[in-house]
């Protein structure tokens, strides 16, 4: 080995063992993609006849020219109905350790299921969605062709919507590639709040590829977290009055895109969010410049996009049971 690969291969490994020691790891784009049943689950991702309205997709509050969200304090629903909690985006989901808030669904199929039947969302039954697909004649082809004959069922429309779900990474962002290797790819104001964010213990919480996703925390360690929000986060689901407020530690990835910010979503910019943060989880007071190189470092985490030709949906038929929008 001559002089030139050693060192090739010490700055290398150099820049590796840096990379392992960052408590964030870069977004390697989706892998292992069955592409068809992608494709397919594309498709009923942005359909709105899987809802009882035939107006509400699952893009309606998930809106991907929008970070993933809707960008609304709670959610819209069925006949206008104002849901209870701020909508988390569907980017990136496929890293958390469960899904919602109180994390009560063990992965995205299981999530997918939830919005069809919730009353105030879509509020169809996973038999009247079933039975819609199954008579729409493309679909019915479709679904063969990824599933078998006469495999139309929840559990297959759930499978295809996660399989497309997992296709919504945001890898590339200027922190990323960073973390990369390309000491270019930020400014030094958004270094400095890199450092901001490690030194006064944000990284705790918001760590690993996602920025957050992958433990529950209390909301309002220090100081009690003021909303007028009745969630009451893990403990919904375990009945453990230990895991009150305690709430699955969002993903910090496109933050700067999916405001308004906490499961309440009374928080409307990042400055206001990582004061909040600052006082009631760290108990320490951010100066107006320290805020603002944070939220500088915040917005490197905007990724590229999932790209993709928009979908058309195969149409309905005479047979294809009709939407009741007032029901
Ligand atoms: C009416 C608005 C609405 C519709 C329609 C909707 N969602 Fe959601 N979604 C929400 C809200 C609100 C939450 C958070 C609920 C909670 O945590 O209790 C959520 C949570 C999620 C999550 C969990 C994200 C996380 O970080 O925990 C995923 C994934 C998701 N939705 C995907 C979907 C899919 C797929 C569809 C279509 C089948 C869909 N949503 C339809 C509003 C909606
Ligand atoms: C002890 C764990 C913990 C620490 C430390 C922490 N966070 Fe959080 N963070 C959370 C939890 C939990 C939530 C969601 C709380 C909720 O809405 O109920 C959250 C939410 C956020 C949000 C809003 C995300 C969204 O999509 O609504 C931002 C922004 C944020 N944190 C930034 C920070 C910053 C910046 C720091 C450091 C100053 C920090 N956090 C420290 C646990 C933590």
């Amino acid at each position: 080995m001559n002089i030139k690969t050693t060192l090739l291969i010490g700055t290398l490994s150099l820049s590796l063992i840096s990379q392992a020691q960052e408590p964030i790891q870069p977004i390697k784009p989706a892998s292992n993609i069955n592409l068809a049943m992608m494709e397919l689950g594309k498709k009923l991702y942005f359909d709105p006849r899987l809802s009882k309205s035939g107006f509400i997709s699952c893009n309606s509050c998930h809106n991907l020219s929008m970070g993933g969200t809707d960008n609304l304090p709670t959610s819209i629903g069925h006949k206008w109905n104002q849901g209870p909690i701020n909508a988390p985006t569907v980017l990136n989901s496929s890293f958390n350790i469960a899904q919602f808030w109180d994390g009560r669904a063990k992965d995205l199929k299981e999530q997918a299921g939830g919005p069809i039947a919730n009353p105030g969302e879509m509020a169809s039954t996973h038999a009247i969605a079933t039975s819609v697909v199954k008579a729409i004649p493309g679909y019915v082809q479709e679904f063969e062709l990824v599933f078998g004959k006469d495999k139309i069922n929840a559990d297959s429309i759930t499978s295809a919507i996660a399989e497309f779900e997992k296709t919504l990474v945001t890898p590339h962002s200027p922190f990323d590639q960073w973390l990369l290797g390309d000491k270019e790819a930020i400014s030094a104001k958004e270094l400095a709040g890199y450092e901001l964010f490690k030194n006064s213990g944000c990284v705790g919480c918001h760590n690993g590829v996602a920025v957050g996703g992958s433990s529950y925390q209390k909301m309002g360690i220090i100081k009690k977290f003021q909303t007028s929000n009745k969630a009451i986060g893990l403990a919904g689901v375990t009945h453990k009055d230990s895991d009150k407020f305690m709430f699955k530690v969002p993903t910090l990835r496109n933050i700067e895109l999916t405001y308004p910010y906490f499961h309440d979503g009374a928080t409307t910019s990042l400055k206001q969010a990582v004061n909040i943060m600052g006082e009631i989880q760290l108990g320490r007071q951010f100066t107006a410049d320290e805020n603002d190189k944070i939220v500088a470092f915040l917005k490197t985490l905007t990724g590229d996009a999932p790209a993709f030709d928009l979908p058309q949906l195969p149409p309905s038929v005479a047979e294809t049971p009709k939407p009741e929008p007032f029901k």
